[in-house]
């Protein structure tokens, strides 16, 4: 366990120093070559020290002042250590911009992890445990750690200049003094260790705090948590959470700082035995008052050297292991898809979409036991509209992100032309979704329409074409700046929209991408019953060429589909024209007369 972690720690410094080489190998070299320099700086005075102390104590105190050949040592002393003053603030300001630099980096490589990760992923706790982590890790972690490094680096180099120095003097000492640091350094370990696992263990805990704090400062929510007056128990729950972290690490904390003053203790008996020996063998005349003197010197310098490289090495220690999540998680990971080699962006007609077929997709949400679509197979000819209606919960929104690529099927699989669609990510560049949740981009509005096709820099008149089509440029052209406000009151010069003008730039969204398979789920759940009619009767003819797929629990408006499939339970129960289906008289039939009864009820009330 214990060699596991330090392998990790080790890696984990060579990543740091890494990170820092890409980020800016030219500010690194410069401050850890002011590192060297400052360190070799400190050896040369400590020995110069030692000269000039030896030559004070043999000559006597009066001889110091007269002594022609003290002068030069004196002032090279001093010029050096302006000089290396000024080296040091040199280096502290690299290091700045370094870490930005840094920072930067590692951020970029956090989302760009976020952005790889499989879809599928982002249902699993874990995943967003690891994900919370890495991006804690990233917030001026692996910056610290380069900080930290160059500075035990250079801690590292007094150490052994001091140490290098002593031993000149008295070297026979020097294993003592080194043992001093080592029960510091042992417990400073497992403290990290421990703190770690504690890290680990309240992921979940603060991201649960996190999500509460957006909750309680984001404009969307503010209204309707005035309007239940929420407030004082959400905040209420987020003091709980916290309440639970801090006390968990102050419980830790105590715990440790009693074993690491018994340590500290111990390597304070160790360094006074060794000063002992000192003082004992200068008054027995063994050695020479002016060696004693610069070994007590040295002994006390070293020990308080290695005690600060003690406490840093725990710091680094720290930092790193909180480096080994964000590695965790950059790192290439075999379910990521890949990203594509070259820009694709290939039109409708450069791909031909011909039949497209599913065949007994299955699909379990990872999490649960019940899959969510069980053995669908569907077919879909060029030009078609096929519809999908079932009741809340019968897995048309999950079949509809299998159908668009979104979610690898358990198993079954989508054909084209009768050939298995084994490249997703392809496959969904031929598909245009609409999604039940759509994201309201709070962006200008033209880039929430141009999102649609985001590899081609955004047309204009095309935005404006789609616009028009869904229904939104009217609206959109009163906006204080038309297509280029930003759709949240949240930024400067901000507008909002209503549920309805959102849907129709969703809908916009997808006639910009201009894709031959078309997904629409419950595209008019917010749109008033005119614009609905409106729109299921248009839609032949604004999608024409194309393959939709249309997923509606409002049966009527659905009549028209060539084609219809009920799903119940996950399962395709029945499939025909509206005719049919009726005449059938089975789930579809029950579905249609309840919904007419609630219609006619609605009207004769
Ligand atoms: N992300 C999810 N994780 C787990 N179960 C889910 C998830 N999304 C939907 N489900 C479940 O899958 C089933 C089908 O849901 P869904 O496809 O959204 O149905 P519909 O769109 O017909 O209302 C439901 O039982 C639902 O609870
Ligand atoms: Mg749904």
């Amino acid at each position: 366990m214990g060699d596991r972690r330090t392998r990790a720690l080790v890696s984990s410094a060579a990543f740091a120093v890494r990170l820092a080489w890409l980020a800016d190998r030219r500010a690194l070299v410069h401050v850890l070559v002011v590192q060297v320099l400052s360190a070799a700086g400190m050896t040369a005075a400590l020995v110069v020290t030692q000269k000039v102390f030896g030559s004070v104590l043999a000559e006597g105190p009066a001889a110091a002042g007269r002594s022609p050949a003290l002068v030069p040592g004196v002032i090279g002393v001093l010029v050096a250590g302006a000089l290396f003053g000024a080296l040091r603030l040199s280096g502290t300001a690299r290091m700045a911009v370094l870490t930005v630099k840094v920072d930067r980096l590692v951020a970029g490589m956090v989302l760009e992890a976020a952005v790889a990760a499989e879809l599928r992923r982002f249902e699993e706790p874990d995943f967003h445990d690891r994900l919370q982590r890495a991006v804690f890790a990233s917030r001026r972690q692996p910056a610290q750690a380069v900080v930290l490094l160059v500075t035990a680096f250079q801690a590292a180099l007094t150490v052994l200049a001091v140490g290098g120095a002593f031993a000149v003097m008295a070297w026979w000492l020097l294993p003592l003094v080194l043992l001093s640091a080592v029960p510091a350094v042992k417990a400073a370990g497992r403290q990290r260790g421990a703190y770690h696992d504690l890290h680990h263990d309240l992921s979940e805990n603060r991201r649960l705090r996190e999500y509460l704090e957006r909750l309680l400062t984001g404009r969307d929510e503010a209204r309707e948590i005035r309007a239940l007056d929420l407030g004082h128990v959400l905040t209420g729950r987020w003091q709980d959470q916290y309440a639970r972290e801090v006390e968990s690490t102050e419980r830790l904390l105590r715990s440790h700082a009693r074993r690491r003053m018994a340590a500290q203790a111990v390597g304070g008996a160790l360094t006074c035995l060794a000063v002992g020996v000192l003082w004992w063998l200068a008054d027995s005349h063994l050695l020479p008052l002016s060696v004693a003197g610069a070994a007590v010197a040295g002994v006390w310098l070293l020990s308080v050297r290695i005690n600060t490289f003690a406490g840093m090495l725990s710091g680094i220690g720290e930092n790193l292991l909180r480096l080994t999540d964000l590695r965790a998680f950059t790192a290439p990971d075999e379910g990521a898809i890949p990203p594509p080699l070259m820009p694709r962006q290939k039109t409708v007609d450069e791909v031909p979409f011909g039949e497209f077929r599913a065949e007994k997709l299955c699909f379990t949400y990872p999490g649960t036991d019940t899959p969510a679509v069980r053995d669908v197979s569907l077919d879909l000819r060029p030009g078609q509209v096929v519809a999908l209606v079932g009741v809340n919960g019968s897995g048309k929104t999950t079949l509809a992100r299998l159908l668009a690529g979104l979610y690898p099927p358990d198993s079954g699989c989508l054909l084209l032309d009768g050939e298995p669609v084994t490249d997703l990510g392809a496959h969904r560049e031929r598909t245009a979704v609409v999604f039940q949740d759509f994201t309201r981009y709070k962006l200008p509005a033209v880039d929430n329409i141009a999102f649609g096709r985001p590899r081609t820099a955004a047309d204009p008149a095309r935005v404006r074409e789609a616009a028009r089509q869904a229904g939104a440029l009217e609206f959109l052209a009163e906006l204080p700046d038309a297509l280029d406000t930003p759709l949240g009151k949240e930024f400067t010069g901000g507008a909002d929209l209503s549920g309805g003008q959102w849907q129709r730039l969703a809908l916009a969204r997808a006639f910009y991408r201009d894709a031959p398979l078309v997904i629409l789920d419950e595209p008019t759940a917010a749109l008033d019953a005119h614009a609905e009619d409106r729109l299921f009767t248009q839609l032949r003819r604004l999608f024409a060429g194309r393959t939709v797929v249309l997923i509606s629990h409002r049966l009527r408006s659905v009549r028209n589909a060539d084609r219809i499939y009920v799903l119940r339970g996950g399962q395709v129960v029945e499939q025909g024209d509206h005719v049919s289906l009726l005449r059938t008289g089975g789930h579809y039939a029950d579905l249609f007369r309840t919904q007419a009864d609630a219609y006619q009820t609605a009207g004769t009330t």
